[in-house]
């Protein structure tokens, strides 16, 4: 299935440098030809002559080196593949990646290259869950980085989370995936709202929330990169649309129930959008004046819920329908009681207490619930969020067909 394709594998430094010399062997057994750059970092872990070995090819170690540049410029050894495959990708260049970083052969070879780049992240659980290296990530991978891993589990530094290398076969499943197209959700149509409603008191007044879109948005982006159609119903947000999302836009929590209901059908839903609950019960057609008597008070009745109108909409509710659970207190318990009385599938419950710093901020810390029980995810940024979102979305689809 790799027969001739050929792959430039860019060893930088980790302890899991070990495993990309299993990794070659398993890409030449099925006909890739791999050519491998080894950072100053990489070849504190494995030697230079090992990976030639295992390659069959020179290594290439130095920016400068007059031979190299003879034989193979860095532009061409960045272009003269098919795929440049990461492993292990250390904190260090994944941050030279992000800012465009040019100061060795790795990073050089990473910048200069027109292909497609596919990343093994592997660093200590604090350096992975750092806010600069999961920002760094997000930036990439909304570039079009294509991440595998990190798992979880023990580290060589004695720590136990995220971080570990993904082994060498999941890289490898990985690269075939790439090689196959195989986007997971292709011919999958789905639907996300995101986003705070606007309610209108009057034609210069509304009722709001601090809901920045964020959360909303990078999970259309993320579903429409794994190859499903997707369109996005958003209240107003200060946010780009997301390449490759149709995108709606509304106001009041009203229009975004009738935008999605015009969206159906879809496979799946989304719903992320940080919908009013109360809207007024008659919006003035004139701006409110003060009379000098008494301030106004201000009727309110209830929005649709538009989660729960997925949820029940018959013939048409999609297969997989996911809610967020916003709560500032016994986040579990009350989740789990939103997953029964909006009838979705599966609900990410967050903490939006203002300790947390979640409701329009950068960071999540989610909980996912379905019938099976609670997955707790570590915290993560809303990019993350998304992606593995994303995968999770993809795998139960996978698993269903
Ligand atoms: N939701 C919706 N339509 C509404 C209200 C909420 O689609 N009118 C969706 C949100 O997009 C989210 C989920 O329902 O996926 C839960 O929203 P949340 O604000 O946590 O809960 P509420 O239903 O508003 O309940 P409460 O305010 O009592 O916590």
């Amino acid at each position: 299935m790799l027969e001739g394709k050929r792959i430039l594998l860019v060893i930088s430094g980790g302890i899991a440098a070990y495993k990309s010399l299993e990794l070659i062997r398993r890409l030449r057994e099925r006909g890739a030809a791999v050519r491998a750059v080894l950072s100053r970092g990489g070849a504190e872990f494995v030697t230079p002559l090992s990976v030639a070995a295992l390659t069959g090819d020179k290594v290439y170690q130095e920016l400068f080196s007059l031979t190299d540049e003879a034989e193979m410029g860095h532009i061409q050894l960045s272009r003269d593949a098919d795929l440049l495959v990461v492993a292990p990708a250390s904190a260090d260049l994944l941050a030279k990646m992000a800012t465009g970083r040019a100061d060795d052969l790795a990073s050089t070879v990473l910048l200069a290259t027109d292909k497609a780049v596919l990343a093994a992240p592997a660093m200590n659980v604090r350096m992975w869950l750092h806010p600069a290296t999961q920002q760094n990530v997000a930036t990439l991978a909304e570039r079009g980085l294509h991440l595998v891993g990190p798992g979880e589990g023990d580290m060589a530094c004695g720590e136990y989370g995220p971080g570990r290398m993904a082994e060498p076969q999941e890289i490898l499943a990985a690269i075939e995936a790439f090689f196959a197209g195989a986007a997971p959700l292709s011919g999958r149509r789905a639907l996300v709202t995101s986003g705070p409603t606007h309610e209108a008191i009057d034609p210069v007044r509304y009722i709001a929330n601090r809901s920045s879109g964020r959360q909303g948005h990078a999970i259309a982006g993320a579903l429409a990169r794994l190859g499903a159609e997707t369109t996005l119903v958003s209240g107003p947000t200060a946010l780009a649309d997301p390449p490759g999302v149709a995108v709606t836009r509304v106001e009041s929590a009203e229009e975004m129930l009738a935008a999605c209901q015009a969206a159906l059908p879809v496979d799946l839903a989304v719903c992320a959008a940080a919908v009013a609950d109360w809207r007024p019960a008659k919006a003035g057609g004139q701006k409110t004046k003060k009379n000098g008597k008494a301030p106004p008070s201000l009727k309110l009745t209830e929005n649709p819920d538009i989660l729960a109108t997925l949820s029940e909409a018959g013939n048409r509710r999609p297969q997989l329908v996911i809610g967020f659970a916003a709560e500032t207190e016994k986040v579990i318990a009350h989740a789990k009681a939103k997953l029964a009385r909006k009838g979705c599938d599966w609900i990410l419950a967050n903490d939006v207490s203002p300790a947390s710093g979640t409701f329009g901020g950068a960071e999540n810390s989610i909980h996912l619930i379905d019938a099976e029980g609670v997955e707790d995810w570590p915290r993560l940024s809303k990019e993350l969020v998304a992606e593995r979102l994303g995968q999770r979305i993809a795998a139960w689809f996978g698993g269903e067909a």
